[in-house]
């Protein structure tokens, strides 16, 4: 059933990871690897209510593995007072890492993420889904020599229309690795190296084909933006194009795809473009595509009694989103749950474990639940601005 669950699980990780603290502090190892290893577990139950949030908490769920696993080596916190803050670097990280190489292997290896969206969780767009699906299948077919699948897709649209979401499609149906890396993320956490990670990704990428490379926002990494470009994006961009441009084995059924996103195409440059001949708008869901996407996130309850049509129109109107109307749907769907459980608030204190025991009191969900959802949601965008997307993909999409 899809309800959100994040905030009891969130103030369950709270919890936990306090615990380990104080564990830590005491010198309690063994409570300290098992909280850590709570941590884990909750994020990633967490991954599984937060699609949007999904690759952060999965990441950070390894990351709490890793933390138990020093902990119990003794290895915990060992080097950190001696480590040199990197440049633009958070410098909280746990455990120690043994050489260069290995580390930007490690990062890159967190970026590992199993997707399991399928196709059919993506509502409307299926100009798009028709298109995604045929250079996956293209590049993972025996084909002629002549035959080349496009190495790079840029998927460009307003916010929340389901750009992330294709992409994890596409892994998932081919059962490929999948990388999703956020430009601005390698640049504050790697700064001055980042170009080491670009070439470490598509290294271990190869290693790991069939594979799809994710690559957000890329605009964090050209000048249009504000004219003034970092050394380091600068040099990290220069790579990306470099292993863009690289060489398919013609014969080798190896397959690496990028894909990359940005809601601000107005802002690549010509370089960058250039690498990404396949330009593909996700435009704002029309009235069938809100129907699907509505469906897709009520899954698993009654909603017999709701008039689509009305919400729809009403959702089009205001300019939503595939995430406004999942947030919409979560709403409405949380009016349900509180009129149906009043209690609920109390859970929250319980530990994890007893909330994992429990189920929530449903009822089919009311047009109601969705007039009190519709007050919550504001969708960020103005016409004006969907008119830009609409010119850019008319002038440059294709
Ligand atoms: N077409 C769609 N069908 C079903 N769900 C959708 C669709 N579009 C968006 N969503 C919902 O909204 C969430 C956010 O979508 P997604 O992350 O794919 O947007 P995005 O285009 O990548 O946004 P951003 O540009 O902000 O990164 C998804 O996890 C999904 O729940
Ligand atoms: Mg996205």
């Amino acid at each position: 059933m899809s309800v959100d669950l994040s905030g009891p699980l969130m103030s369950a990780f709270r919890k936990a990871k306090k615990e380990f603290e104080e564990a830590i502090k005491k010198g309690d190892k063994e409570t300290a690897r098992k909280k850590a290893l709570e941590c884990s577990r909750i994020l990633k139950q967490l991954a599984k209510y937060d699609e949007f949030n999904r690759e952060s908490y999965l990441q950070k769920a390894k990351k709490w593995e890793t933390i138990a696993r020093d902990v119990e080596a003794g290895r915990y916190g060992v080097k950190r007072k001696h480590r040199p803050m990197k440049e633009g670097g958070s410098g909280r990280e746990a455990g120690t890492e043994d050489g260069e190489e290995d580390k930007f292997k490690q990062y890159v290896e967190n970026l590992i993420t199993k997707s399991k969206v399928k196709w059919n969780d993506i509502g409307g767009l299926e100009e798009v889904k028709m298109l995604m699906m045929e250079t996956v299948v293209i590049s993972a077919l025996q084909r002629p020599e002549s035959i080349q699948p496009w190495k790079g897709i840029l998927l460009f649209g307003p916010p929340g229309t389901g750009k992330t979401l294709l992409a994890s499609a596409a892994a998932g149906s081919l059962n490929a690795t999948f990388f999703s890396v956020k430009a601005s993320n390698v640049l504050s956490k790697y700064f001055g190296e980042s170009t080491k990670i670009i070439s470490a990704l598509y290294e271990v990428a190869r290693e790991k084909a069939p594979s799809i490379v994710f690559m957000d926002e890329i605009d964090a990494l050209t000048t249009r933006r504000s004219g003034d470009q970092s050394e380091a994006s600068r040099r990290m961009l220069s790579t990306l194009l470099t292993e863009l441009d690289g060489f398919q084995d013609k014969k080798s059924d190896i397959l690496v795809l990028t894909l990359a996103a940005t809601n601000t195409p107005w802002d690549l440059d010509e370089a960058v473009l250039s690498r990404f001949p396949r330009r593909i708008y996700v435009p704002l869901p029309d009235e069938k595509a809100t129907k699907e996407i509505i469906k897709i996130n009520t899954r698993g309850l009654d909603i017999s009694r709701l008039d689509l049509d009305a919400i729809a129109e009403e959702s089009v109107r205001r300019l939503y989103s595939g995430r406004d109307l999942k947030n919409l749907c979560q709403e409405a769907i949380w009016h349900m749950i509180r009129e149906e459980n009043r209690d609920l608030h109390k859970l929250a204190e319980l530990p994890y474990e007893k909330l994992r025991r429990r189920s929530l009191k449903t009822r089919p969900l009311e047009m109601r639940d969705f007039e009190e959802a519709f007050k919550r949601i504001k969708s960020p965008l103005t016409r004006k601005e969907i008119e830009r997307y609409e010119k850019w993909a008319e002038e440059f999409g294709g």
